[in-house]
């Protein structure tokens, strides 16, 4: 069968080659896309460590999405794919159609004052209007922020301050599974404490709820959609396309910086090399556009290079339909499906014995990649013995765009080692240092950085913020761009990612910041002090966990605080912080200069064996919280 591992893996050469003459390669690869001028240098050196690529080139990303298409004939080629079962609905768009819908939406995006450069906050759910809002802001040069749905009035908020949009886009609400959730009163409540104010609101009136339209202020969907067709606006290869708020070490989200030019030569790159397609095939990314792996591979990726990009609006389970993901495949002929591997946890918790997978046709289903959290080995057997294709666990970050570990498919699938994320995609030279700096032997795990300069399509800066993006990168290991990730490279030189070295956790395949949770419970007006962990969970992976201590004396009944804490975390960060277990205990563990000891509760909650620190402050402290954990059923093992 074609794709299934049995062509010889050209891998070793094309990595060696793009390392060895990076401009050479990625120059060879910039011949996919359309370009209105050519670029005068590859690379550009010349800020290191801000590197550039593509420098002097000239093109538009929309054009090389919808009207490169159209142009060559393929405007009857099916673009995307709605399907939404929240609403029963299913509606295709051809190239041809999404173009026009986009230059008429840029046409009305225009006429609302957005120029080359404005920024565009985009708070909507899985609907094509989004994948349109988002074209028509690259049709004409603006800069969007999508702020994924899930998010509250704080944090969107907190977006909206920093990406100073001119217009935000929103829908009158999202839907999960059967609940309605109204997005407008939340973007109300963020335009009211957030530092900026847009000059409009376009607003998707579904019609599941109506929103509240301010006069002045906010106009409807259609009436933005009747503007004159726009031309793409050419811009430059190193102008900013998107900005994608994604979580970090402070509760303050960072705003990672898309290019045009890198980004469209590395999507293009990925989608015959990595996920082994061809155009014209279908390609599904069940994520939602609100994350990276939504913009990569919702839309510019498969879009460029001209496959049929599948939107799904719903959940791998309850859908209804326990069956949904195998009647999507089947019913649109998906070849390619890439996930989390929560969704399969989920899957393979309702339906253990695929019982809903034979009930479809999946014969042309070539392979399934998995990402955004580890794999364990587990749920990666299961689906590869239920589905009988090749399953790959890739690794990347917000901040990459693309992946930096893969199986690559489309060059030969190398031999698949469960548990890992196989090898370096080209253009990143991954090492793993010690603290000191030094590189460690295969085998041993270590911070896992990479060389500078990171590979086309990576993050350039962060949102007018040069020195954070500095600060939390690259000044750890001068030379290298530190992931924040820990993990080893083995003999075979397999790339194995085991965890973050910092206070994000990845719940359910989103990424959260447990420092962004301590700052909300923290102004409980009964807490003394908070830690949050990530801990394991059967389903999602890892859930946050909370340990409180509370003011001396405090009266409150402490279940009714417990439900406080939940629900403010629930209204500040959001329900997908999926924040629902906490613990009062008497003290958190300490280092004698104070520093609390997450990595210890961690392992204590999770039932790991681990060594009391040396640094401790006071070993009892670790009897207690076992005691208290105990207490409300931790360490539960993986049923
Ligand atoms: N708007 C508003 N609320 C949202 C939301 C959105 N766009 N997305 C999620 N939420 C809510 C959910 O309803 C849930 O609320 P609850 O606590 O009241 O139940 C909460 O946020 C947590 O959501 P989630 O972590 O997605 O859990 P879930 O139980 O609803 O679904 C899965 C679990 C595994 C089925 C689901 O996450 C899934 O299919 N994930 C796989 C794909 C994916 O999203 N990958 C992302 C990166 S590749
Ligand atoms: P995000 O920015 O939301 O894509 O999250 C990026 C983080 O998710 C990475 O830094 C990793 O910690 C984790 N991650 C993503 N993919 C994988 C994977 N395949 N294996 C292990 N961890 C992963």
């Amino acid at each position: 069968m074609a794709g299934r591992g049995k062509i010889r893996s050209i891998y070793e050469s094309v990595y060696r080659q793009s390392l060895e003459d990076p401009r050479g390669f990625w120059g060879a690869c910039a011949g996919n896309v359309a370009w209105n001028r050519v670029w005068d240098e590859v690379l550009d050196a010349s800020g290191d460590p801000f590197f550039r690529w593509f420098t002097g080139g000239v093109l538009n990303t929309c054009h090389n999405c919808l009207d490169i298409h159209v142009e060559e004939g393929r405007g009857s080629a099916t673009a995307l794919i709605y399907d939404s079962p929240v609403t029963g609905t299913t509606r295709a768009y051809t190239y041809r159609e999404l173009r026009d819908l986009v230059a008429r939406f840029a046409g009305g995006l225009s006429r609302l004052g957005v120029k080359k450069g404005d920024r565009v906050v985009i708070y909507m759910p899985m609907v094509p209007e989004t994948v349109i809002g988002m074209l028509a802001c690259a049709r004409i040069g603006a800069i969007h922020s999508v702020v994924f749905g899930g998010f509250a009035s704080r944090e969107l908020a907190a977006r909206i301050s920093d990406a100073r949009p001119k217009v935000i886009l929103a829908a009158s609400c999202g839907i999960e599974v059967n609940r309605v959730i109204p997005y407008k009163p939340l973007l109300d409540e963020a335009i009211r404490i957030s530092s900026v104010k847009p000059d409009h609101c376009v607003i998707l009136q579904r019609p599941q709820e109506k929103a509240l339209l301010q006069e002045g202020r906010d106009i409807s969907w259609e009436a933005c959609s009747t503007g004159a067709e726009t031309p793409c606006v050419p811009v430059a290869a190193t102008d900013p396309l998107y900005i994608l708020y994604t979580s970090g070490t402070t509760g303050t989200p960072k705003g990672v910086v898309r290019d045009n030019g890198g980004h469209l030569v590395a999507l293009i790159w990925s989608m015959k090399n990595i996920y082994g397609l061809s155009p014209g095939e279908v390609f599904w990314a069940a994520s939602d556009v609100g994350w990276v792996v939504g913009h990569s591979y919702i839309v510019y990726g498969p879009l460029a290079y001209g496959c049929t990009s599948i939107l799904y609006e719903g959940k791998s389970v309850g859908t209804p339909d326990p069956g949904a993901f195998w009647r999507v495949i089947s019913e649109h002929n998906v070849r390619v499906l890439f996930t989390a591997p929560t969704a399969f946890r989920a899957i393979k918790r309702e339906d253990p014995n695929g019982r809903y997978i034979r009930d479809y046709d999946l014969s042309r289903f070539r392979m399934l990649f998995l990402a955004g959290e580890r794999c364990d080995p587990d749920t990666l057997h299961w689906a590869e013995e239920r589905l009988k294709v090749p399953v790959i666990d890739h690794w990347w970050q917000t901040e990459t765009g693309w992946s930096i570990g893969a199986n690559a498919a489309g060059l030969g699938l190398l031999p698949v080692k469960p548990g890992s994320c196989t090898k370096a995609m080209p253009g990143y030279d991954i090492r793993v240092l010690n603290d000191h700096g030094e590189e460690v032997p295969p085998g041993v795990t270590g911070n896992i950085v990479i060389r500078l300069p990171l590979p086309p399509g990576c993050l350039t800066t962060l949102w007018q913020n040069d020195s954070d993006y500095q600060k939390t990168y690259l000044s750890e290991y001068p030379g290298f761009y530190l992931t924040g990730d820990a993990g080893f490279i083995d003999e075979d030189r397999y790339l194995w990612i085991m965890g973050r070295t910092d206070d994000i956790i990845n719940t359910a395949g989103h990424r959260l910041s447990t420092g962004a949770m301590e700052e909300v419970l923290a102004a409980h007006p009964d807490v003394a002090e908070c830690a949050v962990t990530g801990v394991v969970d059967e389903i999602k992976g890892e859930i946050p966990l909370g340990f409180i201590v509370l003011k001396a004396g405090v009266k409150h009944d402490r279940k009714v605080i417990l439900q406080e804490l939940v629900q403010m975390v629930r209204a500040k960060i959001g329900p997908i912080a999926s924040f629902k277990v906490a613990v009062i205990v008497r003290r958190l563990p300490k280092t004698r200069s104070g520093k609390i000891l997450r990595g210890t509760l961690k392992k204590i909650a999770d039932g790991e064996d681990y060594r009391v620190p040396a640094t401790i402050d006071d070993p009892g402290t670790l009897d207690e919280i076992r005691e208290d954990l105990a207490a409300i059923g931790y360490p539960r093992r993986p049923g």
